[in-house]
């Protein structure tokens, strides 16, 4: 909230980040290139053809080299394991942008505007309807982390991932908070704060799209679902969002949905992020409990 307030200045000036992408990004992307372009530094974007991530040289090596010329690296990735690789093997500090398995930023950047819409986030309900995925995950261990009550819908086989519910469930016992799975989207949507969805099918799953329709039938945040949340409850969508299969026009379009405001945000968390690991300024956290 401090860095949104603060606006331009010139915390990362002579510093470079290196946008390491290996899937496409609107937000992410134009985010961190405005948040180093507002604090004085720089961006090199990397498309996945340039660098062959993997392929045309290991990722411990493009870590290696890219230690040399940088400050940062931001990778979105399809394997989790690549940026554990490129972390274990870079100088520099290494965010994760989005793999299969989690996407943080994306997560930080929510609690945010969650904390901005209710004030709070301590014994918030959160309900997530749709598929376990990378932004189920990392927000699922988010909330948890900052007392917030999290449910998820998801039909059967698509659910959580079961490392990732174990390590949410022991943040839950130290928080005192409540993680629900069910199939049932109206048992997880009743009196929630935050009714939250994400696409079926993500980036790299294209061949399932069909096969994923079928299953997420019955799973669509529609104005009927979103009425049985609490009367001042908020719709939240990561974007970009498939209109017409996971959300209806009208509850995205209508006056709960926060979306752009949620898109805003994560360049605002950016900035903060990126001054904490590179600006050498230390961003107290606010107390959210
Ligand atoms: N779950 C989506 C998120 C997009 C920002 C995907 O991975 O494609």
């Amino acid at each position: 909230m401090d860095m949104k307030a603060r606006g331009w200045g010139s915390l990362l000036s002579e510093k470079v980040l290196a946008l390491l992408f290996e899937k496409p990004s609107l937000r992410h992307r134009t985010s961190f290139e405005v948040a180093m372009r507002q604090l004085g530094g720089h961006c090199i974007y990397l498309s996945p053809e340039e660098v062959g991530l993997g392929k045309r040289e290991s990722a411990a090596d493009v870590a290696r080299v890219l230690s040399g010329y940088t400050n940062c690296i931001a990778a979105r990735t399809f394997s989790h394991q690549t940026i554990v690789t490129l972390a274990r093997y870079a100088d520099i500090p290494v965010i994760n942008a989005l793999s299969d398995l989690e996407h943080p930023c994306q997560a930080m950047a929510d609690l945010l505007t969650i904390y901005e819409k209710k004030g709070e986030l301590e014994g918030l309900t959160l309900a997530f309807i749709g598929d376990g995925n990378n932004v189920a995950h990392s927000l699922l261990l988010a909330a948890t982390l900052s007392g917030m009550n999290f449910r998820i819908a998801s039909p059967r086989g698509y659910g959580i991932n079961e490392d990732i519910l174990n390590t949410a469930r022991e943040y839950a016992a130290e928080s005192g908070t409540e993680v629900f799975c069910t199939e049932e989207p109206r048992q997880a949507v009743t009196d929630a704060d935050i009714v939250y969805t994400d696409v079926w099918t993500s980036m790299g799953q294209e061949a399932e799209v069909e096969k994923r329709r079928g299953a997420f039938d019955g799973f669509q945040v529609n104005g009927e679902l979103l009425s049985l949340a609490r009367e001042d409850a908020i719709f939240m969508h990561d974007l970009p969002a498939h209109r017409g299969e996971e959300v209806t026009d009208d509850v995205m379009d209508g006056e709960r949905s926060v979306v752009f405001e949620q898109s805003e945000n994560k360049m605002h968390l950016l900035k903060a992020l990126l001054v904490e690991m590179i600006g050498g300024l230390e961003i107290p956290l606010p107390d959210y409990r």
